[in-house]
């Protein structure tokens, strides 16, 4: 009896939640900052009660390099020999990998510091001057950067006897194994995707499952007079869903012959489709490929 009563008391003093938060990041994009700064000052907390936080960021493949030379060779716009590739107009895409490895050190050594960062980086650093510029946040803000940059050069797997170039890289490999293949931000609470829902919308269901933690933010909620709509019913009328066939055989049908590529022509002639991946150049000559050859 007793027994049990001492872990009943243990359990409760330590009750640390097993909640995943997975961010899926793109270097191109800066959708993400929205979220980071609403959250970036409900994450102290939350860290501190158990909160995992996953970052997979979108990396590029280079399809020749292995062809090539095995990953042998250093290229220019990645590392691990074409293993991880990025790519922009103004800087290497070396310098990107090496950023992103900044970032996930700095999530990994001094998480208290990630989100300040990455909005700082996001809002001021993504053009020519990147190095220094990330240097800057470091300097401006007495920071020691001696633990990341350790954390950054054990990353790569120092025991294989080629140039940090053409090293292997456990952090960029955990980003390949992730798959993450979106041009765009997105966020997964544990398995569910909340990547549209409203910050409020997301907050409660963080706060769902710190039911039995207490986080302040959770105990005091800020108002939410908006109610989401209760999604309708499936409808289940047989003969609406003949009618629902019939017309998407119909759009099939228009798509088949020849109504698809001129959807498509109105599709990426819109001027509201932001400049993407699509839209850069194959660079067989920077030995890139780019992965959506559209
Ligand atoms: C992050 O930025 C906010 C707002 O600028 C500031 O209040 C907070 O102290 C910063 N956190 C850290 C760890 O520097
Ligand atoms: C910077 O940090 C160090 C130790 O972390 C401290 O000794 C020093 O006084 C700080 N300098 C400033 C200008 O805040
Ligand atoms: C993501 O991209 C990689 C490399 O281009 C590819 O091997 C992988 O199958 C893709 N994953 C998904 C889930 O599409
Ligand atoms: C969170 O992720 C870890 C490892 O990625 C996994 O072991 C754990 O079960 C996950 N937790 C939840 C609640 O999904
Ligand atoms: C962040 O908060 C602002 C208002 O504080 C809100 O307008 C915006 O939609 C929020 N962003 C996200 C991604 O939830
Ligand atoms: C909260 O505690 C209750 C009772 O101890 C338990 O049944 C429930 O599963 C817990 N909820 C979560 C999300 O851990």
């Amino acid at each position: 009896m007793l027994y049990f009563i001492f872990i009943a008391i243990a359990l409760s003093k330590d009750v640390k939640m097993n909640v995943n938060l997975t961010i899926g990041l793109d270097f191109q994009d800066n959708s993400y900052l929205d979220f980071f700064n609403n959250f970036s000052k409900h994450y102290d907390e939350l860290q501190q009660n158990g909160l995992k936080l996953n970052i997979a960021q979108h990396l590029l493949p280079c399809y020749s390099c292995y062809t090539r030379h095995q990953f042998k060779q250093s290229e220019k716009n990645c590392l691990g020999g074409g293993r991880y590739c990025q790519y922009s107009d103004y800087v290497s895409g070396q310098i990107i990998l090496k950023e992103l490895l900044l970032q996930q050190c700095i999530l990994d050594v001094l998480p208290q510091h990630y989100f300040n960062y990455t909005i700082y980086f996001g809002q001021q650093c993504k053009k020519s001057t990147m190095v220094a510029c990330s240097q800057n946040y470091f300097i401006n803000n007495n920071i020691s950067i001696e633990t990341i940059n350790t954390c950054v050069d054990n990353s790569f797997n120092q025991s294989e006897d080629v140039n940090q170039e053409i090293q292997t890289n456990r952090i960029l490999d955990q980003y390949k194994e992730m798959q993450y293949n979106q041009t765009q931000f997105s966020l997964y609470l544990d398995s569910s995707d909340q990547t549209d829902s409203s910050y409020q919308q997301f907050l409660k269901m963080l706060c769902q499952k710190y039911i039995n933690v207490s986080i302040s933010f959770c105990d005091n909620p800020i108002e939410t007079p908006v109610e989401t709509p209760v999604k309708q019913v499936e409808n289940s009328n047989p003969l609406e869903q003949v009618f629902l066939f019939i017309f998407a055989l119909i759009i099939l049908i228009i798509a088949g012959s020849g109504g698809w590529t001129l959807l498509n022509k109105i599709q990426f002639g819109s001027s509201l489709v932001p400049r993407s991946r699509i839209a850069i150049p194959k660079l067989e000559g920077d030995h890139i490929i780019q992965e959506d050859d559209i």
